[in-house]
């Protein structure tokens, strides 16, 4: 597929069907993934790729622990955010909203307990950091993150990423055996999207370049 077409084609899927990924196929799409740039080259991105009854197991408990918890999505701001980033915000849950009540789903539990349970994807990613890395090879991370979910769409495969995770690190990284040393920055769900399911209908806008460039000449 033409990278142009991958750009404005690819979209967060909130609903997989089982159909299960191969290790080949994520094996290849995690092999592009590795050429990304990074800072002096450090490659600080690890993966782990959870599939199968592993990850199914990954997902009840996650789903468990957002019950007891109720830890939500949220963009995890330090201080009050600008009008424009809590309007874009609000905006997800107004688009997104009547796609879900086609389903008979609530917006909150649907992304919470949905990112949770990777919307049903069959594997999961989890990138990792070693923990002697500074804040700053986070950038690193997502840049892999984002050809990460290129590649995939290349593939024909959906992803949804899933900041989410973040929030039960411990509990992931006692199920998956990640080392202390490893922090979890972020997970992605990876799948065959359902066509059938509505949320899968919606794609989330994008203001237009002039509100992000300034341009100095
Ligand atoms: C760092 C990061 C964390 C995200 N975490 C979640 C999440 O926990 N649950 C979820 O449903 N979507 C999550 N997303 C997906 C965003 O909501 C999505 O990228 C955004 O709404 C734009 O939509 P698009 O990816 O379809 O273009 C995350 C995306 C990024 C980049």
């Amino acid at each position: 597929m033409d990278l142009i077409d991958v750009i404005k084609n690819r979209k967060s899927v909130r609903a997989f069907k089982s159909d299960p990924v191969s290790r080949e196929q994520l094996e290849e799409i995690l092999g592009l993934v590795i050429n990304a740039p990074s800072a002096i080259n450090l490659q600080p991105w690890e993966f782990v790729v959870v599939m199968g009854e592993e990850k199914q197991r990954l997902s009840r408990r996650l789903v468990k622990l957002y019950r007891e918890k109720q830890i939500s999505c949220s963009p995890g701001n330090v201080k009050p955010l600008a009008a424009q980033f809590s309007k874009r915000g609000a905006e997800s849950f107004i688009l997104m909203n009547p796609y879900l009540e086609k389903m008979g789903q609530e917006f909150n539990r649907f992304v919470n307990e949905g990112s949770c349970n990777f919307y049903g994807a069959p594997a999961a990613v989890i990138f990792c950091l070693d923990n002697a890395f500074s804040e700053a090879r986070l950038v690193d991370i997502g840049i892999a993150l984002g050809c990460f979910v290129l590649v995939a769409h290349h593939f024909g495969l959906s992803t949804c990423p899933i900041g989410l995770i973040n929030a039960y690190e411990d509990d992931i990284k006692e199920m998956l055996n990640i080392p202390d040393n490893k922090d979890v920055v972020i997970g992605a769900a990876i799948g065959y999207a359902d066509p059938q399911s509505p949320i899968n209908e919606f794609k989330s806008p994008r203001d237009t370049l002039e509100h992000f460039v300034r341009w100095i000449d």
